[in-house]
């Protein structure tokens, strides 16, 4: 390199080095700023107006912080790992859209695609080539989808998966486990009842009976269990619906080769195994749980990061089983917005960006995970992780099915999450939900978040002792 040459390059570092340092003092005042803030009086007023509106003052109930006795703030916009309230308050976000932003809120490459794909028009009801390249790029990542269909959401995906299963068997019954969510379709409504092997209630009002006794229940991680239910079931079990982790009663992990003898059972019965990857398809690995346990499912789930923060959800496996999906074969399925031209636009875009740097993004958010679940134990709480996601659990020990995590402190986990959210942390809003982590999350916000750990814990713990 020539001398004038390094001049002019350490020149850019030192004023590159100096906007940096401004950006951080700014973003410092900006969030001392936010920490001085006292009130929630914009989300107080947004949240009374909705409420006489929306039941609950929501779409989707999670969000109204019922489980945590308060109430939400109102969001006005998210960039990387932040997201800005209404009042101006800045949190670090680890809800993260409950999962499809694992490049982080606003990445500049989606929101470029989106506003280009828009230009051309929001939705034609006749097929785009988008879809198709979507479709070929689910199928790169996960080569059990032979065959893919697009749909809206996650609770679409799931629910035309189990129809097809039951068109494909001619078997009515599915089995499901306890704590494991599939979305809000009548027959996926269902856990445990009093005892694992009793049958089944449905979670809501409104779902028939009938639905229910067609949804047999399991406990996670208990292979014998799934035995029995097949053995007094026999020739009638259509499917075996999993989340391959668990990550909707808290993360639980799959134990002693879980997944591989579901697998096994199911090719005995004769019925189909389904993974319900909406949340760990592209998260915990860029071929999702299939690939990190090994295990090739007959049928999958996939959404959130499939539309990359765009209402997108995929279902698809084995060609001989989607070939039956109507107009090929006799099980229907249909939407009007599904292969919406935004969402697929979204959708391409991100899986891209995740096949051109996986090296670099799964072990950086891994990276960034690990950190926060060293800070959770440190502080005595024990935790659940696997890749970016993550639970601290208010109990004895990281629990490993439904039934442990019944046994949590909700009460502790509350008062940590108005601990967390008082230090500008966003988590979710109820024990039996998972903490996300993106690639936008520095390693500053990320060190500031293991300090609030460490401070909300204790607090919490405190309080009720
Ligand atoms: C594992 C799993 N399956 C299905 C769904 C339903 O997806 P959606 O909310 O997009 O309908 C969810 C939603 O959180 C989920 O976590």
């Amino acid at each position: 390199m020539k001398p004038s040459e390094q001049q002019n390059t350490a020149k850019t570092t030192k004023s590159s080095d100096t906007a940096r340092t401004a950006e951080r003092a700014a973003d410092l005042q900006a969030r001392k700023r936010s920490a001085d803030f006292k009130t929630s009086k914009k989300s107080n007023k947004y949240f009374a107006r909705a409420q006489k509106i929306l039941p609950g003052g929501v779409n989707s109930p999670v969000r109204a912080f019922r489980a945590v006795h308060s109430t939400p703030f109102f969001v006005k916009k998210g960039e990387g790992d932040r997201i800005f309230d209404v009042d101006g308050n800045v949190y670090t976000d680890y809800v993260m859209s409950w999962g499809p932003l694992l490049l982080g809120h606003a990445r500049k490459e989606i929101v470029r695609a989106v506003k280009s794909a828009a230009r051309d028009g929001l939705t034609f009801g006749a097929p785009t080539g988008r879809e198709t390249l979507l479709a070929e790029e689910i199928r790169r990542a996960c080569p059990h989808m032979e065959m893919v269909r697009l749909v809206n959401s996650g609770t679409e995906a799931t629910m035309s998966a189990i129809r097809l299963a039951r068109g494909f068997t001619g078997r009515d019954k599915i089995l499901k486990f306890a704590g494991c969510y599939h979305g809000h379709s009548d027959g996926l409504l269902v856990r445990a009842g009093s005892g694992c092997l009793t049958g089944a209630r449905p979670d809501s009002l409104g779902v028939p009976k009938g639905y229910a006794e067609n949804t047999l229940i399991a406990q996670y991680n208990d292979a014998e269990n799934v035995q029995k239910l097949f053995a007094a079931n026999r020739g009638e079990i259509a499917c075996v619906i999993v989340e391959p982790v668990a990550a909707n009663m808290g993360v639980v992990l799959p134990r002693d080769n879980f997944l591989q003898t579901l697998r096994k059972i199911c090719d005995k019965e004769g019925a189909l195994l389904i993974f319900d990857e909406v949340i760990t398809g592209f998260r915990l690995a860029y071929g999702g749980a299939a690939q990190v346990f090994g295990v090739r499912p007959d049928l999958a789930a996939y959404g959130k990061i499939v539309g990359g923060g765009m209402p997108l959800a995929a279902y698809g496996g084995r060609a001989d089983i989607l070939s039956m999906v109507a107009p090929l074969g006799g099980v229907y399925q249909a939407g009007t917005l599904s292969g919406n031209p935004i969402a697929t636009a979204a959708g391409l875009v991100c899986l891209k960006i995740l096949r051109k740097e996986k090296t670099e993004i799964y072990p950086a958010v891994e990276e960034s995970a690990a950190m926060l679940e060293r800070a959770y134990r440190e502080a005595g709480v024990p935790v659940n992780r696997i890749g970016s996601i993550l639970t601290p659990f208010f109990a004895e020990k990281a629990p490993e099915n439904y039934t442990e995590v019944l046994a949590c402190d909700t009460e502790k986990f509350s008062l940590y999450f108005r601990e967390m959210l008082r230090r500008r942390q966003f988590v979710a809003p109820s024990q039996f939900e998972a903490m996300f982590v993106s690639n936008a999350h520095t390693r500053e916000h990320i060190e500031e978040t293991c300090e609030a750990i460490a401070l909300s814990c204790t607090a919490a713990k405190a309080r009720q002792e």
